[in-house]
This record gives C-alpha cells, sequence and structure tokens, in this order.
C-alpha cells in the first residue's frame, strides 16, 4: 500500500470510528456490532503502526492506550479545582439560599445536579481537540493524565460542530458503572487479584494506572458538569451545558433548573428515592447558582465557591447477618476484626465483609456472631458496622471474646497503652508482616518495583523470599515456574528488580519500613545524614538535632538498628547493589543558606528541572511548599507562572525570586 492509499483509508476509519464512538458513547445507538469496531480499530491500529508519519493526537486509535508506563507529570491548574462546601440538612440549604439571596438581590435560579462519587478531572480542549487532562490533584497543581483519559470512549479527542471557544476547560467526574465495577471486581477475584473496595476507589486507581492500555480495558466513564473559560457561549451554566452537549461532550441528562429552594428541596427527596435505580454512585446533589454574574458577585471563599452547595445524602443502611469474625493481621502487626456477612446489596454493590475496627468497637456495639447488624459505607476501604439489632437476637447467642493470640503465627498479642488496636509483636516471623513489608518495599513511592500483591504472596508461598532482600537474589528460572508466568513477564519483573538498584538512597530509605520513617522523614535522613551507617550509627542526640526528626522518630530509628536481623537485611540490600547513600552531584552543594525559608516554586525554569530546584532547596536548608500562604518566604518563578499562584502571592506581598537570583542566593 503506498502512503496515499494508506493516508486515505487512515482518514476514513477514523471517521468511521469517531462516528461508531459517539453513536454508542453519547446516544447509546450503536450501528454496528462491537465485532466489527474490532475489526476497523485493528486495521487502523496497524496502519498507524505502518505509517508513524500520520499519528495524530484525536485518532480513535488512542482509545485502545498504549504499553509504555508513563510517570505523570504535575501540571499546574490555570484554575484552582475547589471543592464544595457540604451541607447534611434542609436547614443548611435554607441557610445557604439566604446567604446567596442577601448578595443577590434579583431573582436567583439554582441549577440542581447529581452529586457524581467518582474521581474528579478537568479536561482543556484547544481548537476543539482534547489537549489536555488534569486530576485534581492539590487543587493547584494535578497529575497530567491525558494518554489514560483519551482511553475513555465518552470523552471526545476532538469536538463536533464548529461553535466551542478556541480555549476552554470542563471539569467533571470519572467514574465506573456498578455494572463495570462487578465485572472488574469479578475478573480481580478469579486472577487472585484484592477487589477493589467500591466504584470510587476502582475509578480513581485505573485513571493513576500508569499503562494506559490497561486503563483501557478497566471500562471508565465520565459526566461533565462545569465549564471554564473566557469567551463562554452564554450567561447561563445551563445553557453553556447544554450547548457544550452540542459540541459532542456528554452532558448528565438529570440536572434541573429551579426556580426559589423549595423546588431544590423536591429535586433532592426524588433522588434520594430513586438513587438506588442508577448504575453509578451519587453521594448528594449540588446546588449551583445559574447566572454567572450572579457566581461572580458571590465569589468564592478560600476552599469553594459561594455560589454552590453540596447537599449529602446520609449514607444507605443494609441489614444483615453476622456469620463470622475474621481477624486481619496488617503489615505493622496491628489486628483488624472483620466480620464475615450474608452477602446483601448496599447501594449499588453487594457487600460481604465489614470492618469493626478493634475490640472497643466490639464491646461497645456488643456485636456477636449470628447477630443482624447495620452496615454502611463510609469513606474506608470496606464498610462498617454501625449497629445492632437487637430485637432479633436469639437467646442462645454468646458475647464475641477478642482473641488472645496471633491468628498468623500464635503469639501472644499486646495492646499499647492508649492504643484502640491489639498487636502482633512477632515483626519478624509473622507471615502476613513479612508480606506487607515486602509489599511496602516494591511499592511505587519505594522501589518501583512492577509487581503484584498476589506474585509477592507466590514468591513467598515457594519459599523463594523471606524479605524483600531475598528479591535481589531472583532470576527468571525461579519466576518462570510459578502459577501465571511465562517467559515475557518473568524477565520483565527480573528486569524490574534490577532496575530498582537505581532508586535514590531516599526512597530506599523510605522502602526498608522503619516505623514513622515516612517519604518526607526518609528524605530529611537521607539529606543530612548522606548515608545509611551515618544514620545507624548516629546516637539519640544526633537524630533528635536534626530539623524535623521528633524523639519518636529518633527512638524509632535505634530500636530498628538495634535488631540483628535488621542490619542483616539492610547489608544484604547493600551487597546486592541497591543505593545506600546520596549521589553526590557536583551541581548539588549542601549548605543551610536558605535555613528555615519556605519557599513556593511555579512555572519552568531555564538551568534546572523542577525536580531539581526542589531538591536544590532541600539541601540548602530550606523548605519547599505546594501552596501560597502568609508565610511563604519566597515565591520562585519560572516561565508560564499559574495564574491562581501569581495572584495569591501578589495579594500577600510575598517577595519574588527568579531562576538566577536563587542560583546566586545558593552559590
Ligand atoms: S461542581 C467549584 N458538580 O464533588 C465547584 N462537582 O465536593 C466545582 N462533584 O471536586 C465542582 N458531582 O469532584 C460539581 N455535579 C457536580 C459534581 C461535582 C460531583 C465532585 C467534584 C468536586 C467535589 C466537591
Amino acid at each position: 500500500m503506498n502512503k496515499k492509499v494508506a493516508k486515505e483509508r487512515i482518514d476514513k476509519l477514523r471517521e468511521e470510528l469517531n462516528r461508531h464512538n459517539y453513536n454508542y458513547y453519547v446516544l447509546a445507538k450503536p450501528e454496528i456490532t462491537d465485532f466489527e469496531y474490532d475489526i476497523m480499530m485493528n486495521d487502523l491500529v496497524e496502519l498507524e503502526r505502518r505509517f508513524p508519519d500520520f499519528a495524530d493526537n484525536t485518532s480513535p486509535s488512542l482509545r485502545v492506550g498504549s504499553d509504555i508506563n508513563t510517570e505523570f507529570q504535575q501540571v499546574e491548574h490555570k484554575y484552582p479545582m475547589l471543592s464544595l462546601g457540604n451541607s447534611y440538612s434542609e436547614q443548611e440549604l435554607i441557610e445557604f439560599d439566604n446567604r446567596v439571596k442577601k448578595t443577590i438581590l434579583e431573582d436567583v435560579q439554582y441549577v440542581c445536579e447529581l452529586k457524581y462519587d467518582g474521581t474528579s478531572i478537568s479536561l482543556i480542549y484547544e481548537n476543539g481537540i482534547l489537549v489536555r487532562a488534569i486530576t485534581r490533584g492539590d487543587g493547584e497543581k494535578g497529575d497530567d493524565v491525558t494518554a489514560n483519559v483519551r482511553t475513555i470512549n465518552s470523552i471526545p479527542l476532538s469536538l463536533k460542530s464548529v461553535n466551542f471557544p478556541k480555549e476552554f476547560e470542563i471539569r467533571g467526574e470519572i467514574y465506573l458503572s456498578h455494572k463495570t465495577f462487578n465485572r472488574l471486581n469479578k475478573e480481580r477475584e478469579e486472577a487472585g487479584e484484592q477487589p477493589f473496595a467500591n466504584p470510587r476507589n476502582a475509578a480513581a486507581g485505573s485513571l493513576k494506572l500508569q499503562n494506559s492500555a490497561e486503563v483501557a480495558k478497566r471500562g471508565l466513564d465520565c459526566f461533565l458538569y462545569y465549564l471554564l473559560g473566557e469567551n463562554l457561549p452564554s450567561n447561563s451554566h445551563f445553557q453553556n451545558l447544554k450547548e457544550a452537549k452540542t459540541w459532542g461532550l456528554v452532558i448528565p441528562e438529570h440536572i434541573k433548573v429551579c426556580n426559589n429552594i423549595n423546588e431544590v428541596l423536591d429535586f433532592i427527596h426524588y433522588w434520594d428515592r430513586e438513587r438506588k435505580k442508577l448504575d453509578f454512585d451519587i453521594d448528594g446533589i449540588v446546588i449551583k447558582v445559574d447566572n454567572l454574574n450572579q457566581q461572580k458577585q458571590l465569589g468564592f471563599t478560600a476552599k469553594s465557591p459561594r455560589w454552590a452547595i453540596a447537599y449529602k445524602f446520609k449514607a444507605e443502611q443494609a441489614v444483615t447477618k453476622v456469620l463470622s469474625i475474621d481477624y486481619q493481621v496488617g503489615r505493622t502487626g496491628a489486628i483488624t476484626p472483620v466480620a464475615n456477612l450474608e452477602p446483601v446489596l448496599l447501594a449499588g454493590t453487594t457487600v460481604k465483609r465489614a470492618s469493626l475496627h478493634n475490640a472497643d468497637q466490639i464491646a461497645l456495639h456488643d456485636i456477636r456472631i449470628n447477630d443482624f447488624v447495620f452496615v454502611e459505607k463510609g469513606g474506608e476501604i470496606i464498610p462498617k458496622v454501625v449497629g445492632v439489632d437487637i430485637s432479633l437476637r436469639k437467646p442462645e447467642s454468646v458475647v464475641t471474646e477478642y482473641i488472645t493470640n496471633c491468628p498468623e503465627c500464635g503469639i501472644k498479642l499486646i495492646r499499647l497503652e492508649g492504643e484502640a488496636k491489639h498487636f502482633c509483636p512477632n515483626e519478624q516471623n509473622c507471615p502476613p508482616q513479612i508480606k506487607g513489608k515486602i509489599e511496602h518495599f516494591v511499592s511505587r513511592k519505594a522501589m518501583n518495583i512492577a509487581t503484584a500483591e498476589a506474585t509477592i504472596d507466590l514468591l513467598f508461598a515457594n519459599n523463594l523470599i523471606k524479605t524483600a532482600a531475598d528479591l535481589y537474589s531472583l532470576n527468571k528460572e525461579d519466576v518462570i515456574n510459578l502459577e501465571r508466568f511465562a517467559e515475557k513477564s518473568a524477565e520483565n519483573l527480573i528486569q524490574s528488580i534490577e532496575d530498582s538498584k537505581n532508586t535514590e538512597f531516599e526512597k530506599v530509605l523510605y522502602a526498608i519500613g522503619i516505623r514513622f520513617v515516612g517519604e518526607t522523614v526518609a528524605k530529611t535522613l537521607a539529606s543530612h545524614f548522606k548515608n545509611i551507617d551515618a544514620i545507624k550509627n548516629a546516637t539519640f542526640q544526633e537524630l533528635t538535632e536534626v530539623d524535623e526528626i521528633g524523639e519518636r522518630i529518633a527512638e524509632s530509628i535505634i530500636q530498628y538498628f538495634s535488631n540483628e536481623e535488621n542490619i542483616q537485611f539492610v547489608d544484604k540490600l547493600c551487597n546486592a547493589g541497591v543505593k545506600m547513600q546520596i549521589e553526590e552531584d557536583s551541581k548539588l552543594e549542601y549548605s543551610d543558606k536558605l535555613k528555615g525559608l519556605s519557599i513556593v516554586i511555579s512555572g519552568t525554569f531555564k538551568k534546572f528541572s523542577r525536580d531539581e530546584i526542589k531538591k536544590l532547596i532541600q539541601i540548602n536548608g530550606g523548605k519547599n511548599v505546594s501552596s501560597i500562604s502568609a508565610s511563604t518566604n519566597y515565591f520562585l518563578t519560572g516561565e508560564n507562572v499559574g495564574p491562581a499562584k501569581l495572584s495569591k502571592a501578589e495579594k500577600l506581598n510575598i517577595p519574588f525570586l527568579s531562576e538566577d537570583e536563587f542560583i546566586e542566593m545558593i552559590s
């Protein structure tokens, strides 16, 4: 096939696939079968592979994602992503209405929308093309997850019609339908993987996967609810959304303009009843002032708009029977009692287990096996038991006696004064504690070794690893014979372990898993002591003299290195070639020239990367903080400074610092 023919064919396939996508995902009226669609998509992917000159970032082939692993870039939001004020009662809504009317003396219309329980996203379109998708992050900057978002079929890569503003942002919620969530969890359970706790976690986790081909398989979906930009089509939020729909964007149907607060309350009552029928989770209703001029007049508080409020539904409850109680042992040895329940449907998903938290909670509610209990979904990973229906209790029921010994290793449990949980003190030999430590060691923020929990279980069960240090003695032959492993996957694992030897010392220190040594403490220790020997030999006084290292951390470090097994573990890592000292880079000289200074950075720099700048601040004794406040000492700016930070810095009169001035300061 020559180039000209290929181009024509590619264009044709793209056009057709875009049309079918729209029919299927936006109109829900497919014209062709999934099979026919897949054939066309395969053709396109193959042609684009053969003719890379025709690559295009609006091609529907991006929907299938790519196998290349990506680290997310942090991007500043043009308009900060704020949250909403919450309300839990009708009275609070009436007060909101009164506040609005105090400022706005004309008629006010409210737009009521469902509050989707997913993960928020900001999409940026330029000239009708999706150029960037950013997560909320800390509200000021988030992760650039564009490649992942391009796999979401209902999000157009290029817009229809021509009436859209040249540049705009549209915000919304990425979510998983119940149907997709249940399918995903079934697949995970069959593959021996940990199921997701709820659709929200599954959506948020999927969006942050580093392999967009994997994201494509998750079946994420999206609702868009907030248009932002300079030249919006209308002065009404509602009209803007209606207009955005004609551009091909997925605007939810369940949205209503209300003329007064009573109509708002009717909408809330209606959806409190009807929400159970939806195939996705909502956790409330969002009420927004419709008129953008009025919105502007009302403005924002530091955290949220004054022109909108969320009404949160009371958590749904279900009643079910406690079949048995398990006791789980965590990475740190903490024991969590978990009730196994007769499966019950709760807010769209089937609940089989619920956390009982600790011995006191069981005693407080007097929870017994065979009791009928009320379960609720909270913010936690698994639902919780909030009470017992005593009227259904049988006379022969017996009070639950809390366990005295570890269910995994049999050792007597301890309970420290002031702590709610029981602990298994057998840190070195209790299997879940060992496995938990290895999982922590390989995790993304630690050694970033590409492996699943199930693989660690397998390696451990086959006696191939006893500690994380044993990972470095594995070879391909050890792994290849394990269940679910093949030549390629075994090679990948070994390669990933090998690559982890390049991990910076501060992350290694975090990975080792010393109690209370989190990411930040590890960074501080690494830049102060520079190598593991200095930390190992540091006295209590030397440790507590370091800024931000308190007595509790110092004690924990000393205790860690007083244990021979820990010393052997660290030595083994060192012998395997894992980095046990910071890299002395000529550019990076340590000083305390920035001691006590808190510095916010923004934009891109010429001589250093943002990460290097952050590092320079840190090793010169300063502190890099993410958002501007009255206590910020300097605002260090490069090119393309975020407007939100800029205006805040100006407002608070924070002194600006250019890259050159900064270099001058530390040299
Ligand atoms: S509007 C400035 N509308 O709720 C206000 N948010 O608690 C922008 N959410 O971060 C948000 N459904 O992730 C808006 N219909 C809706 C929403 C919604 C869900 C989420 C969103 C936001 C959070 C605020």
